[in-house]
């Protein structure tokens, strides 16, 4: 009998790519990726049924109010579903091996390339919910916490990637300004679930850092994926953070990724990189082209 993979959150974009990708990454292993038509994992007594179903033996949690702009509406319900949905599960997987998708946006961006050892200060309920939640997880020494990116892909509902939400907007003829003085280190979901999988089954516990090495702005991003989406060409704008009024954004979400690519058996790419070496996998650019992993 094959050991078990639980992957929360598998109709979102990352728990997406997990399921997908498990037969090339890990296929000694059965994956089984949980919806929340599935299961509720706010609901402790879904939980723990769930947990009794499977007997998993390694869980990754992808399952998130993952909008920033939803969990500032509503942000009990983002408590409930980002923390304490968080600490059933891990109260459950106590003895098993246990991966928290967690993100860049505990930081307020004031320093930029973050380190696992910088202090977290969020600025919105998303990244506050997130904060929170890590300190559940980690205060089991067997558990990990792996902080990541901006994400590019496709998502089942084509409807959850940065990526995504751009293309949709530019198809409604909005133009959308996308500052220079803002910077991420975007990374293709395929490259992330790889790493994901490489951490989950033989990495030590602990906090990472998970994104692409290059520290890109926003227009840069836009620049780059409107050589691939022609389609975004017309409908992008460069401005700056200064001329925004709204809620406070992180200016500089840049993370130092280094402690996990040295457990890694890949380099993780650049965006740029990624995006000027066209992957060979299909019709997903952003997939980790099959045949480099074999
Ligand atoms: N994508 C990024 O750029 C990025 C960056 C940094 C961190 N992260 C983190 O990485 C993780 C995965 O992100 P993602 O982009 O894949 O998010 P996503 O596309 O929003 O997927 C999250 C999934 O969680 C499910 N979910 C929400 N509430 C639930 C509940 N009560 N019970 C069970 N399932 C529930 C959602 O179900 P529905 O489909 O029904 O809504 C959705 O399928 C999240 O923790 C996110 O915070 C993502």
């Amino acid at each position: 009998m094959k050991p078990v993979a639980l992957v929360t959150g598998a109709a979102g974009l990352i728990g997406g790519y997990l399921v997908r990708t498990a037969p090339c990454w890990v296929p000694d292993w059965e994956v089984r990726g949980m919806t929340r038509a599935e299961v509720d994992l706010t609901d402790r007594t879904q939980a723990e049924r769930l947990w009794e179903r499977h007997r998993p033996d390694l869980v990754i949690h992808c399952a998130a109010l993952s909008r920033t702009g939803l969990c500032e509406q509503n942000p009990a319900q983002a408590r409930l579903i980002n923390v304490e949905a968080t600490r059933f599960l891990a109260d459950l997987a106590k003895d098993v091996p246990f991966i928290f998708l967690s993100t860049d946006q505990v930081f307020d961006g004031a320093k930029g390339r973050y380190v696992e050892t910088d202090a977290v200060h969020p600025l919105n309920v998303y990244g506050k919910t997130k904060a929170e939640a890590e300190q559940v997880v980690l205060a089991n020494p067997a558990h990990t916490v792996v902080r990541i990116a901006l994400t590019a892909g496709m998502s089942p509902t084509r409807d959850r990637s940065f990526v995504e939400d751009m293309v949709r907007t530019a198809a409604k003829g909005v133009t959308l300004t996308l500052f220079t003085d803002e910077f991420r280190c975007p990374l293709p979901a395929g490259a992330l679930v790889r790493a994901l999988w490489e951490i989950g089954l033989q990495g030590p516990p602990g906090l990472y850092h998970l994104g692409g090495y290059e520290r890109l702005s926003r227009w840069e991003i836009g620049k780059l994926l409107s050589a691939r989406f022609p389609e975004l060409r017309s409908s992008i704008q460069p401005g700056s953070v200064a001329d925004y009024h709204g809620p406070p954004r992180p200016p500089d979400l840049s993370m130092c990724s280094d402690k996990i690519q040295a457990l890694l058996s890949f380099r993780l790419p650049g965006f740029r990189q990624w995006l000027t070496e066209k992957p060979s996998d299909g019709d997903d650019p952003w997939n980790y082209p099959p045949a480099v992993a074999r």
